[in-house]
């Protein structure tokens, strides 16, 4: 049995913000639910414990709307992260099995790594296990300290290290997996004289040590995974991070990404071969993009988008809440959301479903069938059906549902005045 301790009580001052740290969101989604998704996509952890703090309230909401095996535990005041792993406690009073201690702002950690992680702890038969990184420059972690013959003695804050210690270029990832019944005493003997006056968790290691309990580190591979969100820009990087593993991910299965620095790809967009994608593309949500299709350059799918094979979206067209069948046309300057759209469809530049009522705010559905054609710069006021085969002419405003192989057109017919130039 595996549970998880999830630390997110901290202020997060460099956000300069009013929303907590950890629901600051890349790709609509918080920092601290990658985290537990990164736990709960390991398939090993039955529950999530959430130490919240700083603006309990929305934290706790969050958990409570979106993660049934999470709980919210509250750390107040904030007195280090030894004091936060120990407000779980009560709650862990008679549980036996293992616990893992991750951060709510590093979002860029892995299932794979979690469970690699986990498997090392329990092929060692280790009774507390820390992830270790390896980093050119060190500076602010913690540093592992290595006895002689190479096993783990402690880890030492950067403001509590010696010059000497300070060297040491293996850090402390913020990572751990405990035997939980065996380490658990330990919480209540940590101290608060060191450097910072608050009780660290870190010093767990140690005190494993003095017992005799098997302590070890497991190094990271991929140093990225521990990146922590501090600041705006920290959350910019981690977003560029992510979608860099995203396009890798489409890359390395067939699709085609002419410009993987502007493409961006959210991790719920599915994505089938030969399929390309231009430059300037921003894909979020969940959707399902088929073999064959055109994205962009310039476009916006919104979520749950649903593309079949042969599917083009053109420049500076957004699509939200929208299914295309295949091989139909939406090249330019268009707007769909709240559609059904059937294959070998043409939508003209311009054209917009007007799928919302701001007085009432309902939105409505357009449905377009097969082989239908829409006119440049028409607007379809949903709800609206467009039959099969139907043409709407160009500057279409559509309130009526246009049967199957009809011609519509909305436009006041064309005058031409002679000479009318020449007469003024
Ligand atoms: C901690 C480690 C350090 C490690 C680094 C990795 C300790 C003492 N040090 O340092 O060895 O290299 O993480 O990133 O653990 N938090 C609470 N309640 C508290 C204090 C912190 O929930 O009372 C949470 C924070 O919100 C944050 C996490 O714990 O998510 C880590 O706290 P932080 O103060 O950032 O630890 P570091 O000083 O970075
Ligand atoms: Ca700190």
């Amino acid at each position: 049995m595996l549970k998880s301790i999830i630390l997110a009580a901290g202020k997060g001052t460099r956000m300069k913000s009013e929303t907590p740290k950890v629901l600051h969101e890349i790709f609509n989604k918080p920092l601290l639910g990658y985290v537990i998704e990164g736990v709960n996509d390991t398939g090993l952890a039955d529950e999530n414990i959430v130490i919240v703090g700083h603006q309990a309230e929305k934290v706790e909401e969050y958990i409570e709307a979106n993660y049934k095996n999470a709980k919210t535990v509250l750390q107040s005041p904030q007195l280090g992260t030894g004091h936060a792993v120990s407000m779980a406690l009560p709650l862990l009073n008679d549980y036996d099995g293992e616990v893992i201690i991750l951060c709510g702002d590093t979002p860029l950690i892995t299932s794979e790594t979690i469970k690699d992680f986990v498997e090392f702890h329990r092929q060692e038969k280790a009774d507390l296990t820390v992830m270790s990184a390896i980093f050119d420059n060190p500076t602010n972690y913690g540093r592992i300290i290595r006895n002689s013959d190479g096993s783990l003695n402690s880890i030492v804050e950067e403001k509590d290290a010696t010059a000497e210690q300070k060297r040491v270029n293996e850090v402390n990832a913020g990572i751990y997996c405990l035997n939980w019944s065996k380490i658990k005493p330990a919480f209540k003997d940590l101290k608060t004289n060191n450097a910072q006056g608050e009780y660290y968790l870190t010093d767990i290691v140690k005190w494993a040590g003095g017992k005799s309990l098997k302590t070890m580190a497991y190094t990271l591979k991929n140093n990225e995974e521990i990146f922590g969100i501090n600041s705006k820009a920290n959350l910019a990087e981690a977003s560029k991070l992510l979608n860099k593993r995203i396009v890798k991910k489409h890359l390395d299965n067939g699709v085609t990404i002419i410009d993987p620095d502007t493409t961006w790809i959210s991790p719920e967009t599915e994505i089938e071969p030969d399929t390309i994608i231009y430059p300037s593309c921003y894909i979020e949500g969940k959707n399902k993009i088929g073999k064959n299709c055109k994205i962009g350059p310039f476009a916006h799918l919104r979520g749950d988008v649903v593309l079949e094979d042969n599917v083009k979206i053109g420049n500076f067209v957004e699509v939200k809440k929208t299914t295309i069948k295949s091989n139909t046309n939406a090249c330019h300057l268009t707007y769909l959301g709240d559609s059904e759209i059937g294959s070998n469809v043409n939508i003209g530049a311009g054209t917009i479903t007007a799928n919302y009522n701001p007085l009432t705010k309902v939105k409505s559905k357009t449905i377009i069938k097969d082989n239908a054609k829409i006119g440049s710069n028409s607007v379809l006021v949903a709800p609206v059906t467009i039959e099969e085969g139907a043409n709407v002419g160009a500057v279409g405003v559509i309130t009526k549902n246009i049967p199957a192989w009809a011609l519509a057109i909305t436009r006041s017919p064309l005058k031409i005045i002679e000479g009318w130039v020449r007469g003024k």
